[in-house]
């Protein structure tokens, strides 16, 4: 959510930060900006909505020589996406970018105006900027004034600062949102994830927590609490795997084909004949433990509450899930001999990093399912299982979805075998189903086509259910949020079996239901449940190997001898028609309104 970059150096700086800009712009699209500082050449520009604009608005400029830059491109947390709220933001002669929240800004704000500082924004960012030049007023050095001015921020942030009153130097601090730093030669890059850098900088060095500090050409001081600081570069790839949409229509469409592959990277190595094998994870790892719970948010969430299941029935080990912002709230009750695990797709959703540093705080073994390796969230825990899923761009989460279902299976897997609570017969069982999943998520043009044409029914009404008992449950949850997220109509995931207790007072013509009716598991029981919701003249989508009379709508999938078979096939349907339907109703699918697809504030 926001996304930020800078650079330091001679090489043309427009051109540096829109392409940093244009990897990140799938965290927030509400504004970009640009600020340049070249001798004493000032530039700053800003432009509503996605950075085309902003390419647009800078076509004649150009930059040359030395110079200091930043920008950002937004997510609106306070304040309406507006010119005038894009970062970076002014102060009489400096400007900033931040990402996260600055929780005390009102407080401070208040004292800044009545000092007889003039607002521009809405955004707690503004602060900062004002808050430097106040404070540089009675300072000794600039880098005095920035190290008073964080000292007096509350709140999770990452923040680049450049001012006239330095014109080569620009000052950063990263306090729980993420950033990291790149180096070439004497060039020196700033961005919020290591994507914009890759190609550019040659090492990398990935900010903790708490720490802040400047860089001049060549040169970067770090320092912490404790003062001045040593650290190590890193090697940063030069491999730009940058997602390229590679023909499809869209990212997510691109992402929702991918599946079937991705997963044969996630198995790699893990699903062996007889045996789940993570290397990532000690032979004692799950010593002393006895329960499991797991936190996330979004879409990880959802696949948090299948594994649920699957931690119960193959695992023998009981397991609750909790929604990250939530838990973090509610004053839990934490015991050592739990396993807390966190899934996150991009390692930086700040309600599932708090939630970790919790669990970490009562003394909770942790481990996390990630699927950007060095993030926040896989550095903070004691163990991570990467989830393979590679760069995932459109904001509606789909691979990433399928390989976290995938590794918790198989994480499922392994507790029962390194607990010894589960037979070999189970293993091969599963682990023959495991392998069979690839082709199970393969989308067909048949499938394709089949739930173009019927999209076209499904524009208008007052509502979805989507239904299903045990994981498919979940997997309902799951497809009603990728249907809200795109298409903008509301969806309900709902257990089938709850339906009469409530939700079926809705039942009409105009109710979509789409029921998730597996042959492998608890067929009969759901499918009274949709005969309940049929009755009452709803409209059914089912979904299912089992031809179902009462259907307006039939989708027959072709697998049928494993729940979680079943589940990866029936998941591609519920992802393909959110997309046909978002496409039909001509919206943006890989930026929908008001998302972004990193959540890094409360
Ligand atoms: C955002 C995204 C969702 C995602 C959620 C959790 O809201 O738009 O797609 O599921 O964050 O993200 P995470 O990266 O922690 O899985």
């Amino acid at each position: 959510m926001c996304g930020i970059v800078g650079y330091l150096g001679k090489n043309e700086k427009k051109e540096i930060l829109l392409d940093g800009l244009q990897e990140l712009e799938y965290r927030g699209y509400d504004s970009a900006g640009i600020a340049v500082i070249e001798g004493d050449k000032l530039n700053n520009f800003k432009a509503i909505g996605k950075l085309e604009n902003l390419r647009e608005k800078t076509k004649a400029y150009h930059t040359e020589g030395f110079g200091i830059s930043i920008g950002h491109t937004r997510w609106a947390t306070h304040g309406k996406p507006t010119e005038l709220n894009a970062h970076p933001h002014l102060g009489a002669y400096s400007y900033v970018v931040h990402n996260g929240i600055i929780e005390n800004y009102q407080e401070l704000k208040t004292e800044l105006q009545a000092d007889g500082v003039n607002f521009l924004s809405q955004t707690d960012t503004e602060t900062i900027v004002h808050l430097f030049e106040k404070e540089h007023k009675s300072s000794d050095s600039v880098f005095a004034a920035f190290e008073k001015t964080l000292s007096k921020l509350d709140g999770a942030y990452a923040t680049l600062l450049i001012t006239e009153a330095d014109p080569d130097t620009i000052y950063f601090a990263k306090h729980g949102s993420p950033m990291l730093v790149g180096f070439n030669g004497d060039d020196v890059y700033f961005a919020s994830s290591d994507t914009p850098i890759i190609g550019k900088a040659t090492e990398v060095y990935y900010l903790e927590d708490g720490e802040y500090g400047y860089a001049k050409e060549g040169v970067l001081k770090l320092f912490d609490a404790n003062g001045e600081k040593s650290f190590t570069k890193q090697a940063l790839t030069a491999d730009k795997v940058s997602a390229q949409k590679e023909g499809y229509r869209f990212f997510m469409e691109k992402e929702i084909y991918e599946q079937s592959s991705v997963m044969g990277d996630t198995m790699m190595g893990r699903v062996l004949d007889d045996t789940i094998n993570f290397e990532e994870l000690d032979k004692d790892f799950f010593e002393n433990i006895y329960a499991i719970k797991i936190c996330a948010c979004g879409t990880s969430y959802h696949s948090a509450l299948a594994s649920s299941y699957l931690f119960e029935r193959i695992g023998k080990m009981r397991c609750d899930v909790e929604i990250a912002s939530e838990f973090r709230y509610k004053e839990p009750f934490l015991t050592e001999k739990t396993l807390f695990i966190t899934i996150s797709q991009s390692g930086e959703t700040a309600d599932t990093l708090e939630a970790l540093k919790m669990a970490k705080r009562a003394g909770m073994r942790t481990l996390s399912i990630c699927n950007v390796d060095n993030s926040s969230i896989v550095r903070e825990s004691d163990a991570a299982i990467l989830t393979r899923a590679g760069i995932e761009k459109g904001v509606a989460s789909t691979k990433a979805f399928a390989t976290q279902s995938m590794v918790l299976w198989m994480l499922a897997l392994y507790v029962g075998q390194t607990k010894n609570t589960i037979s070999q017969e189970l293993i091969k069982n599963e682990i023959d189903a495991m392998i069979h999943t690839p082709k199970a998520l393969i989308v067909t043009d048949k499938l394709h086509e089949k739930v173009h044409r019927l999209s076209k029914r499904y524009l208008h009404g007052h509502g979805f259910f989507f239904i299903g008992r045990d994981i498919f449950f979940p997997l309902a949850l799951e497809g009603a949020l990728k249907l809200k997220e795109i298409s903008y109509m509301h969806a309900e995931g709902y257990p089938a079996g709850e339906m009469k207790h409530g939700p079926i007072a809705l039942a009409d013509s105009e109710l979509f239901t789409i029921a998730l009716m597996p042959k492998s598991m608890h067929y009969d029981k759901i499918k009274s449940n949709v005969e309940e919701l049929s009755a009452r003249d709803a409209t059914i989508c089912a979904i299912s190997p089992l031809p179902f009379d009462l259907a307006d709508d039939f989708i027959q999938t072709n697998y049928d001898s494993h729940p979680m078979l079943e589940y990866f096939e029936m998941m591609v349907v519920t992802q393909l028609l959110a997309l046909e339907i978002s496409v039909r109703l001509g919206n943006d699918v890989d930026m929908p309104r008001n998302l972004a697809k990193s959540v890094t504030v409360e």
